[in-house]
């Protein structure tokens, strides 16, 4: 039937006013669920932090939302790039792997990781920072250090540059201490963790990732700071947690390091999938009608 009804200027205004007020509030919601950095301050000693890696769009639009900080890590170079360290990442790879996460990202907050190398002087952080910070839409980076580099925590943060401060176990300090060593397992290393992330804090880092340290002393060096830790494989008292995506979900099975739980076995799901594409192909049964043109 033939629509004759003279058009009506008054109601497509209406109309337009409502989806403007409709993609306002909209945008405001989301704005509303953005975590930033202060919904992470604000969730200290309040509700704990999750946090996971992703390294692509696709998981991030996974993970975007349900988790408060996606963190773009290094580990890529171990985790998908079948290495045995993460030390040979460049900053390019990972301006790259950013920039896909934060494309595949609205409301986490995003953390990027300066790879090794890069912020080895202030001048050298400062430049390479700066890059990563403005080439992509991260809210923040990741740098692994010990109370030596306090003044290029210092030096980044009065740039504008959020910095979280990694201590403990640092892969990229893997092949110095000859190996992955789980940090604060005597009075000297308890000391230092502790003094270097208070320091970090007072060098305006807004956290501390925890790596590898034992649990009571990843618990003395969060209950002593005012800024949020997140821990992996530091226990069950850091703010927050984190793991590599791919270590989560069963995945990446060369190895279990002792701190990762598997929530389901990956792995083993998608190869019973593949395997049932591979015979659909084989047998003729992929694509079917519907599935054709
Ligand atoms: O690179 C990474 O994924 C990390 C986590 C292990 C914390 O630094």
């Amino acid at each position: 039937m033939q629509n004759d009804l003279p058009h009506n200027p008054y109601k497509s205004n209406i109309m337009l006013q409502f989806c403007l007020q409709y993609m306002v509030k909209e945008r405001f919601n989301m704005l509303d669920k953005k975590v930033t950095l202060n919904t992470l301050r604000a969730k200290k000693g309040k509700e704990k932090i999750v946090a996971i890696t992703a390294y692509d769009a696709l998981m991030a639009k996974i993970f975007d939302g349900e988790v408060d900080v996606i963190l773009v890590g290094d580990s890529l170079k171990m985790s998908f790039g079948g290495e045995s360290e993460t030390l040979r990442a460049s900053l390019d790879e990972m301006i790259y792997h950013t920039k896909a996460v934060c494309r595949g990202t609205q409301y986490s907050f995003v953390l990027g990781d300066m790879p090794f190398g890069t912020y080895a002087t202030k001048k050298m952080a400062l430049k390479n920072a700066l890059k990563y910070y403005k080439e992509c839409n991260v809210d923040a980076i990741k740098i692994e250090v010990d109370s030596k580099k306090v003044g290029i925590v210092k030096a980044l943060c009065e740039e504008g540059i959020a910095v979280m401060a990694h201590i403990g176990l640092k892969p990229q300090f893997m092949r110095f201490e000859g190996g992955f060593k789980v940090k604060g397992k005597n009075a000297i290393e308890e000391q230092e963790l502790i003094e270097s992330s208070l320091a970090m804090q007072e060098a305006g880092a807004f956290g501390i990732l925890c790596e590898g340290i034992k649990a009571n002393v990843a618990q003395k060096i969060t209950e002593s700071l005012q800024i949020p830790t997140i821990g992996i494989g530091a226990g069950v008292h850091c703010d927050g947690q984190v793991l590599v995506w791919s270590d989560t979900f069963g995945f990446f099975d060369s190895f279990k390091p002792k701190f990762v739980r598997r929530y389901c076995n990956g792995k083993d799901i998608l190869k019973n999938a593949l395997h049932s594409y591979v015979s659909d192909v084989k047998n003729g049964l992929f694509p079917n009608d519907n599935e054709s043109y």
